[in-house]
């Protein structure tokens, strides 16, 4: 198995304490595969979570209880190989971290192997000495809190968490709990401002929002939700960047059109016969001078051009 090794254009854990202490906010976007990544590794965005949410946007499950590890382990290989220069954090998917010690490591240690720097399980309550053990065993843990979706059934339903003061109180004593266990920072999902800025203000980690305002250390998004892919899914929290839904709809039509007109393909996107393309190769390879490569290289560039 392959482990990722730490790089050098990655950030690390340490650099996510320095931009909470600088006062830098920090960029994560969800990603799942492979393409995306390489837009997101061509982007400034900080950091990468594979999300568990990929049950729901790239399988079309109801919520976040059908993802599995091996799926989680899939997705994030896919996103290391499209994104290798940014650090990943991988989600330890529903229950995987509450069967006990052996079952939480065994899901840790398939996340690290397929490529991920660091893993995401939600809530404390019961698990702290687990994420200590994690911690102890080398692999940087993030904590998450406020409306964790894999509690969804447990919750009564995906809703804002920590709106009373005494939910506040809880909420801030579960985060001290993740930071003492060793978290190098916490999600606070769906939380109002008031609550994530005494958690924020609180710890020394840096808190990474979605839904909880802008007095946290920094923001996480849905990458298919911020693009549009999901255009009638609209949280207060979200902002859409791009309608991509709407764009590819529109491209796949025109595509559709092209094809039945007969437009699609022209004489250009088309292949040229074999003999023509002798006929040039023999011109080329007559002046090699001119077209600069030796003739094996050219008569295999000219069958797939
Ligand atoms: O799975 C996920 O996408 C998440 C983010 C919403 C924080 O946990």
């Amino acid at each position: 198995m392959e482990h990722a090794l730490p790089n050098r254009f990655a950030m690390n854990i340490h650099d996510f304490q320095k931009m909470k202490d600088e006062g830098r906010k920090i960029s994560m976007i969800t990603c799942y595969d492979y393409s995306s990544a390489r837009a997101v590794a061509d982007s400034n965005i900080d950091c990468i979570l594979v999300g568990d949410s990929l049950a729901m946007t790239m399988h079309g499950y109801q919520s976040t209880l059908s993802a599995t590890t091996a799926m989680m382990a899939l997705h994030t290989a896919a996103v290391a190989k499209g994104a290798p220069a940014k650090f990943i954090i991988g989600d330890l998917p529903f229950l995987s971290y509450r069967k006990g010690l052996k079952d939480a490591m065994d899901a840790v240690h398939e996340l690290m192997s397929a490529g991920a720097h660091a893993v995401k399980l939600e809530g404390v309550r019961g698990h702290a000495e687990i994420v200590r053990h994690i911690v102890d065993s080398g692999v940087p843990v993030m904590g998450h809190l406020g409306l964790t979706p894999q509690s969804v059934h447990g919750l009564g339903g995906m809703k804002v968490q920590a709106r009373t003061n005494a939910a506040v109180k809880v909420l801030t004593s579960e985060a001290r709990q993740l930071e003492d266990a060793g978290c190098f920072a916490i999600v606070l999902e769906c939380v109002p401002p008031q609550g994530a800025r005494t958690v924020t203000d609180l710890l020394k980690i840096p808190t990474i929002g979605i839904g909880a305002g802008t007095h946290v250390s920094g923001q996480v998004l849905v990458y298919q939700d911020m693009l549009g892919f999901n255009p009638g899914f609209k949280p207060k929290f979200l902002r859409v960047y791009a309608n991509t839904f709407e764009v590819i709809r529109a491209a796949l039509d025109a595509y559709d059109g092209d094809v039945k007109s007969g437009a699609f393909p022209s004489e250009s996107e088309s292949y040229s016969d074999l003999q023509s393309t002798e006929q040039r190769v023999t011109k080329r390879t007559e002046h090699p001078a001119q077209n600069g490569r030796g003739s094996g290289i050219t008569i295999a560039s000219e069958i797939y051009h």
